[in-house]
């Protein structure tokens, strides 16, 4: 049994991307509650909480961001092998500040089912508005939470898409605040995009949102590809900062049994199950 959110000390947790990091630059910033200050170097991430009797926090740099343990032994980060491919573009959608649970803000990445009615003629469009039945799978050895076999009708499922295309999708609950997304290339079918939604949990009901895209598109400039993302968020914005309670409720009463909130359903369960109950609702 995971001690109380034992789970999310043990860890890594993003504070910044890289590209958006002036070296030398003194920053400080909120991860578990807890202030932190840090400074990028030439080769290496320097950072501390607040209490500077304590010695440095273990950093590291990967994916595009800077990360952060508030623990001496973390687990490492979720392996992503697609960064390692040097065809690829890492670009950050920018951090975004969210005055709601991390969470939710997961969860909702997650959800297929608002596609047309929130990213109208982007992600979706009616009346193809049913999500088809999709398979979740729990990956114990890498203690993840994958849903495959997702598909989605889009009108313009990604920058580089001219026309309609069957998204295919793969969601990888890889940590409680990290989900990657695994969608249709429409530049190269046999691989896929991959997109990153890396929370930073800054207290329990706030978090700042860390996208980073790795994708082969040879089409649109970063700005593009920054732009069409950025745009998807203003409008799921709307929906995370009007959700209550703030917190994500883990309590099965809560629960909808349609097959669309399969994937929600067991996020919430694995979350649950890790004793985690920062950024839920109590
Ligand atoms: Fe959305």
């Amino acid at each position: 049994m995971h001690k109380e959110n034992s789970f999310l000390l043990n860890d890594w947790h993003p504070i910044a991307a890289v590209a958006e990091t002036v070296v030398g630059k003194q920053y400080s910033t909120r991860v578990l509650g807890k202030e932190i200050r840090y400074t990028l170097t030439n080769d290496h991430l320097i950072a501390r909480t607040e209490d500077s009797d304590l010695p440095l926090l273990l950093t590291k740099i990967t994916y595009g961001l800077l990360w952060v343990s508030l623990s001496e032994n973390p687990r490492d980060v979720p392996d992503i092998p697609e960064f390692k491919e040097h065809d690829r573009r890492v670009i950050s959608a920018g951090a975004i500040r969210i005055a709601t649970s991390g969470l939710r803000v997961v969860e909702n990445f997650l959800d297929m089912a608002h596609f047309p009615f929130v990213h109208t003629d982007i992600l979706g469009a009616e009346p193809l508005t049913e999500v088809t039945a999709y398979d979740v799978e729990i990956h114990e050895e890498v203690d993840e939470v994958h849903a495959v076999n997702c598909r989605f009708t889009q009108p313009k499922g990604s920058a580089a898409a001219s026309e309609p295309v069957d998204m295919q999708y793969v969601y990888r609950i890889a940590r409680p605040f990290i989900a990657i997304l695994y969608k249709t290339c429409v530049v190269d079918p046999n691989r896929l995009d991959v997109l990153g939604l890396f929370i930073q949990p800054v207290d329990e009901e706030s978090c700042i949102a860390h996208t980073i895209m790795c994708y082969l598109d040879d089409v649109n400039t970063d700005k593009q590809l920054r732009d069409f993302q950025q745009r998807i968020f203003g409008q799921d914005l709307m929906i995370l900062l009007n959700q209550v309670p703030k917190g994500l409720p883990l309590d099965p009463k809560y629960e909808t049994p349609v097959r669309a909130d399969a994937l929600s359903s067991a996020y919430r369960r694995w979350i649950k199950a890790r004793n985690v109950t920062f950024g839920t609702a109590r």
